[in-house]
């Protein structure tokens, strides 16, 4: 699969088999992450692999539904076998859009793998909430680090179209 096909094929997956990811699918998944560009090549971004069944997914789950006052159906990972946090150096003008990068790029080499993977925002605030030390810590970040996004990725249990959209709302041609 070319790069272009990758795009066009990728979807957000929402359920997952309860296969495991290969380590050499792991490190491609953490690869892509490091390859991806940073602002001034700061690379002041760090990756954290959190498997299912880890308490602390659970954790985290429960904080993010106590801020909501929400119990929904799935967990926020959908049960996906790997969730890897990123996370980036609190202060640095770029780091959100960095992180937006390094999980793009992971999300594409899952889709090259033939995996199904979902980029999940919904826990932000419970990981910047009252347990955000607490998180930080148990996740290993870095000193001054900070969470900024996620992705789960697994082998998907069904299929899914990708989106479809409004080119001639989103695209001015000058
Ligand atoms: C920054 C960001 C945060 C997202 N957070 C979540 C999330 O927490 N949970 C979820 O199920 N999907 C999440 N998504 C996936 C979007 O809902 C999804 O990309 C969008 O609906 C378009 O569908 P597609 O990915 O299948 O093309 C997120 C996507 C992005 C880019």
């Amino acid at each position: 699969m070319n790069t272009r096909e990758a795009i066009m094929k990728r979807s957000s997956a929402r359920s997952y088999t309860g296969e495991q990811l290969t380590d050499e699918q792991l490190e491609a998944l953490i690869q892509a992450g490091l390859q991806a560009p940073t602002a001034t090549n700061r690379q002041e971004l760090h990756f954290t692999v959190v498997r299912a069944g880890d308490p602390l997914l659970g954790k985290i789950e429960e904080e993010k539904n106590r801020l909501r006052n929400a119990s929904p159906q799935q967990n926020f990972y959908y049960d996906a076998p790997i969730v890897i946090m990123i996370s980036a150096e609190k202060g640095f003008r770029w780091s959100t859009l960095d992180s937006g990068i390094a999980v793009e790029n992971i999300a594409l080499a899952a889709e090259e793998l033939g995996l199904g993977n979902v980029i999940i925002g919904c826990i932000y605030d419970a990981m910047h909430g009252e347990k955000k030390a607490e998180f930080e810590k148990a996740l290993r970040f870095p000193d001054g680090y900070e969470f900024e996004i996620a992705i789960a990725v697994g082998r998907k249990a069904a299929a899914k179209e990708p989106h479809t959209y409004d080119k001639d709302k989103q695209v001015t041609c000058l």
